[in-house]
């Protein structure tokens, strides 16, 4: 076999709405151009990335996240993920716990659909699990395309919205819990949280896309608080529909990246008795509009 041929990495789209394999590719190993260039460019169409059976170390794996731009330190979350010292960039997902503290964020526990961190005036444009344990069953976590559920909306809907913003609430984590330092919510019009436009422009792609955050607490800025839940049912009513979605099954090994500007992803509960550890990336993205 030639080098050429080696080289060549293959994209099978998953024939969902959004996501695809990339094969034929060792991400502890990745030094060609022409691989990075298809890599990102697969990324664009394909809006989250899988690499099966990959086995890298914290640091090739941190490498490799910066690929896709500068990272992030992680937030500290709800249950209070301890950061690595030598890598403080990487944050844990777990539902493990070591001396009776939580080794990482989200438990066991099923997570709502969400973007992350959209809550802030500045989200990451991407995020990254790496999966060391996986459990036997559930815990798969689901992603929907944001472009296709825009473009597929009833006219009405799509006029309704157009110019319309969305107040994301900070409070509360995709598991349902409050983040240390949070008052519960009682009214969703005074939370606090940062406000994006409902349709904003990839900055990449320059596509339009639905940006709604998470349900829970969301708010329409000048609206009865009732329209403003009837509006937000309905466009999230929509935007989770199964033909917009495609579901990754976790395999130990594998590491997916989503653009975390145009989609959003749904975590499935699972027993408490088994083991799931990932380890996550998150990349710095730029104010959405
Ligand atoms: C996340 C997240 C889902 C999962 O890391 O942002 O939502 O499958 N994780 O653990
Ligand atoms: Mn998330």
């Amino acid at each position: 076999m030639t080098t050429a041929v080696m080289d060549e990495i293959h994209v099978i789209p998953s024939g969902k709405a959004l996501g695809a394999d990339i094969e034929n590719v060792d991400l502890s190993n990745l030094e060609s151009d022409q691989a990075i260039k298809k890599i990102m460019s697969s990324w664009h169409e394909h809006l989250v990335l899988r690499f099966r059976a990959q086995n890298l170390t914290d640091g090739e794996y941190v490498k490799f996240g910066r690929l896709f731009g500068e990272l992030d330190l992680p937030f500290t979350s709800a249950r209070g993920n301890p950061r690595r010292p030598e890598y403080p960039e990487m944050a844990v997902m777990s539902n493990i716990v070591e001396n009776g503290k939580p080794i990482g964020g989200l438990g066991n526990f099923e997570a709502a659909w969400h973007t992350d961190m959209s809550y802030m005036d500045v989200p990451p444009s991407a995020s990254i699990l790496y999966a060391i344990e996986i459990p036997p069953v559930g815990g798969n976590t689901w992603f929907a395309n944001m472009y296709a559920a825009y473009e597929a909306l009833p006219n009405g809907l799509k006029q309704k919205i157009e110019g319309l913003t969305c107040k994301h609430d900070y409070s509360y984590n995709s598991t349902g819990e409050l983040r240390k330092g949070f008052s519960e919510v009682t009214d969703p019009r005074t939370s606090p949280g940062a406000v994006h436009p409902i349709v904003c422009t990839h900055p990449e792609t320059k596509k339009k896309c639905l940006f709604l955050g998470r349900r829970l607490n969301g708010y329409i800025p000048g609206m009865e608080l009732a329209e403003s839940e009837a509006l937000l049912d309905d466009l999230w009513a929509h935007c989770t529909k199964p033909e917009f979605t495609w579901t990754q099954n976790w395999k130990v090994g594998d590491v997916i990246v989503w653009d975390n500007r145009c989609t959003i992803h749904y975590r499935e509960s699972f027993d408490n008795n088994t083991r799931r550890l990932l380890n996550r990336l998150q990349v710095k993205g730029a104010k959405p509009y």
